[in-house]
């Protein structure tokens, strides 16, 4: 079968992350790249194929079976509104657009037309989250009641050169969490509304570096969550799953998944239970259930032939992508404020205005 044609819009550091993906790829050929960056011409050159400047003309010209848009966050709507105008497959990195009233146009336009849209929320591509899901939906754990998880790690000073990422919108809750917060409404379904807390007082910018969140799950499970990026830990999904692009691994566990009869440790995937299904009178025991091991950045390259060739769904569709945007608007919103925020108070063109 031949290979699907695949052309990128953005070519900077995720951008050549995608492209060498569907290089490796045995069913995906690069056909194009654009970015009008003054370096992309030549880093486009390496991979041997056109460079455009617009990411117009090079769907015209190269008529691809399918589009990665990897262009920074404010430009994904117009950019996604190009592509499913063309009818043509989109992946949008993550987040699906920078704001919700973006993002439900952007859903709105690809169910119009028709036209599949996956978000690159690639950790539901791992082999230890996709464990972790069947363990909870085999009813192994029994009713989940209570969620815990972490993401602690050290950003290096130099990072916060860039202007952006010093102040609000720039921190760890708007570009780290939304992981997290993607995998648990994968593993533990939707969360209708949040609490939260944050501070600065790492390192005084005007944006936070710490944060608590308390989440309640529309299950009626409940969770909390502790992010900071000032605090050296192995304490963080990437390099506890060996999945990180650019940092060591470290084994350990970042979620813990409490149920009526068990507890799940991700990514180790150990099972506490008690014996004979009991309580605290008898001897704990722990059961390792994982196995697989693969690349969720390819792992998720399958998904989108599997989008394309066979017209599956998604894994993670647009209207997926924009609720877990909506929950860490939330989040974000009640460490503001104080106070609880829905979710569904979140998903309306006015919310984030
Ligand atoms: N899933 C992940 O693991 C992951 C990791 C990092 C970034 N991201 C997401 O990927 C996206 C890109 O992030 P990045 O870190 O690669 O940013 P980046 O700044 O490194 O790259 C963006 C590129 O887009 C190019 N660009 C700007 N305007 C353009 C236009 N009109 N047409 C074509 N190209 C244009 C820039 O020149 C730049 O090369 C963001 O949405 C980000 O949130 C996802």
């Amino acid at each position: 079968m031949a290979r699907l044609r695949i052309a990128i819009a953005g070519f900077g550091l995720m951008g050549r992350e995608h492209a060498r993906l569907i290089r490796r790829h045995p069913d995906t050929e690069l056909v194009g790249v654009a970015d009008p960056a003054p370096d992309a011409a030549a880093a486009v050159a390496a991979f041997d194929v056109p460079h455009f400047a617009d990411y117009r003309e090079m769907m015209d010209a190269t008529k691809p079976d399918g589009v990665v848009v990897a262009l920074p966050n404010h430009l994904h709507l117009e950019a996604g509104l190009e592509v499913v105008k063309r009818k043509i497959p989109l992946f949008m990195e993550k987040p699906v657009t920078a704001t919700i009233a973006e993002g439900l146009k952007l859903v709105e336009a690809a169910e119009a037309t028709g036209v599949p849209m996956m978000v690159g929320h690639h950790r539901r591509h791992a082999s230890d989250i996709r464990q972790a899901r069947q363990i909870i939906e085999s009813g192994r754990l029994g009713r989940i009641l209570a969620v815990n998880g972490l993401w602690l790690t050290k950003k290096p000073l130099d990072y916060f050169d860039t202007a952006w990422r010093r102040e609000p919108g720039g921190g760890p809750l708007l570009i780290n969490l939304i992981h997290d917060i993607d995998v648990l409404r994968y593993l533990c379904g939707d969360i209708e509304s949040v609490q939260a807390v944050s501070n600065n007082s790492a390192r005084g910018f005007a944006v936070e570096d710490t944060a608590a969140v308390i989440l309640k799950f529309e299950s009626g499970a409940l969770g909390s969550f502790l992010l900071s990026d000032a605090v050296p830990s192995p304490y963080v999904w990437d390099m506890a799953a060996k999945q990180a692009l650019y940092l060591a691994h470290q084994p350990g566990d970042c979620y813990v998944i409490g149920g009526e009869r068990g507890t799940l440790a991700v990514p180790t995937l150990h099972v506490w239970t008690h014996e004979n299904d009991g309580d605290w009178r008898h001897p704990l025991q722990r059961t390792h259930l994982g196995g697989l091991q693969h690349d969720c950045y390819l792992a998720q390259v399958d998904d989108l032939v599997s989008v394309i060739r066979s017209g599956t769904k998604p894994v993670v569709d647009g209207m997926d992508g924009l609720r877990t945007l909506a929950t860490v608007a939330a989040v974000a919103k009640a460490a503001e404020g104080g106070a609880a925020v829905t979710v569904a108070e979140m998903l309306t063109p006015e919310a984030d205005s």
